[in-house]
């Protein structure tokens, strides 16, 4: 068991490179499956998730060559199984990937039910509904999902809840299925775009990612080679961004995309902090205590639910009272009682948390519940007087690329410690 130590009391400076995005990679691996030739991946983020999927990958047919620790080129020119083994497709959430990808390549696949970070009901009803209306049969049962189409047929499909997922998953079905489908009320992050952008310079013809109506006209084949780099990771940079408020730190967050974090820069100015864009970097600093915020959670291009932790940890040492209210997952407040360890004073009921601000945080032993509260809780670390040692970070490891290291690199004394 690995955990980080961190002692607290560093204001965050210096530069720091944005990786790829995890939940754009996430979707792009599982859509190579669709090309049936060669694809040349960059800037893959060298996170676990991607590692999980490649060896998945793998043991469909898919033939993988790491050209670097960001560079991968895969073929998938002799995949010979539809059944994605069950114990690796059920650790994480992305695994659904494979239904659309594969439903679209050969009309057949079996995975495990999706698992992934613990938020609460993770339903997955618009996927299902999605694919039956292109003329699959999908059945649920045992822990895992069998999905079945003799042919997939273009058509109208409205999304009942704005759903990343089910939205992404619709496209990879619907990339090879005979005539024309229409996402309306589709989710419109920046890995949306990404999925697309990759699928369209392998061939496909997707119009619309990034509004709330996608269209996608089915083609006979994709390319049988191409070469595509994955976007930088959103979430990842506003991560680092709210560790600079946080420390009342100064960084350069370097390779990101300054429109993606609109919503977090518009927060960060409403608290007092500093905000620089240089086209593709971004620097954020913070001389004094931030102020007190509301914060709703919504679909991009609102405030992220991924980014929610974070800002919680801005919050906990604000000035004033604020409130988050999480309007995606139900139960993304875990990491509010890791925080009142160290000595906020943050009440949490159902989707709403009210912070009152303290003027401190003190180190204490907190455990990471998933993804995102385990990065909020390295911020949280760095920021409080004394030391915190931080449990269960294979989260983090999920997806976040070698984050100890970029965060020491800023200031932080922060030592991961296998035990
Ligand atoms: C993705 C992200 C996750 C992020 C979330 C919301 C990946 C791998 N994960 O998760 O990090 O927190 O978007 O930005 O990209 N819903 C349904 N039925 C469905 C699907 C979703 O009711 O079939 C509901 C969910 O319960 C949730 C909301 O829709 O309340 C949004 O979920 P969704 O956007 O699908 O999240 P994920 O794709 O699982």
């Amino acid at each position: 068991m690995e955990k980080l130590v961190i002692k607290g009391g560093t204001r965050l400076k210096g530069e720091v490179t944005i990786s790829g995005a995890k939940n754009a990679a996430v979707a792009i691996l599982p859509a190579t499956l669709l090309v049936n030739g060669i694809c040349h991946i960059n800037n893959l983020p060298n996170i676990s998730d991607v590692k999980i999927i490649c060896n998945i990958l793998k043991e469909l047919g898919a033939k993988i060559t790491w050209k670097k620790e960001n560079e991968i080129t895969i073929d998938t020119t002799e995949i010979n199984s539809t059944k994605a083994p069950l114990e690796m497709t059920s650790k994480f959430r992305a695994s659904y990937y494979l239904i659309g990808s594969m439903l679209g390549r050969c009309g057949n696949i079996e995975v495990g039910l999706p698992g992934g970070c613990n938020l609460g009901a993770r339903p997955i009803d618009q996927h299902i509904k999605g694919f039956e209306a292109l003329g699959a049969k999908v059945t649920v049962g045992q822990g895992k999902i069998h999905a079945k189409a003799k042919k997939l047929v273009g058509t109208s499909i409205y999304m009942d809840v704005v759903s990343v997922g089910a939205t992404i998953n619709i496209m990879l079905a619907s990339v090879l299925a005979e005539g024309t489908t229409t996402i309306d009320n589709a989710a419109k992050e920046p890995h949306i775009v990404d999925v697309a952008n990759f699928l369209n310079t392998m061939g496909a013809d997707i119009r619309g990612a990034g509004t709330d109506v996608i269209k996608i006209n089915g083609v006979k084949q994709l390319k049988s080679e191409g070469t595509y780099s994955v976007v930088p990771d959103q979430i990842e940079a506003g991560t680092f961004m709210l560790a600079a408020i946080a420390s009342k730190g100064d960084i350069l967050v370097k390779n990101c995309i300054p429109e993606h974090l609109d919503c977090i820069t518009a927060k960060i100015l409403e608290i007092g902090g500093n905000v620089e864009d240089y086209g593709d970097s971004i620097r954020v600093s913070a001389n004094k205590r931030p102020s007190k915020a509301s914060v709703k959670t919504l679909p991009y291009p609102g405030f992220p639910t991924d980014m929610q932790p974070q800002m919680g940890v801005v919050l906990s040492i604000a000035n004033g009272t604020s409130i988050i209210n999480e309007s995606i997952w139900e139960s993304r407040f875990q990491y509010t009682a890791e925080l009142n360890k160290m000595g906020a004073q943050i009440t949490a009921q159902g989707k709403t948390a009210v912070f009152e601000g303290v003027d401190k945080l003190y180190g204490a032993p907190v455990y990471a519940s998933d993804l995102r509260a385990g990065a909020a809780l390295i911020i949280a670390g760095i920021i409080a007087d004394g030391v915190t040692e931080l449990y269960n970070i294979e989260h983090i490891d999920r997806g976040y690329e070698n984050i100890e290291e970029k965060f020491r690199n800023l200031g932080a004394n922060i030592q991961r410690i296998s035990e």
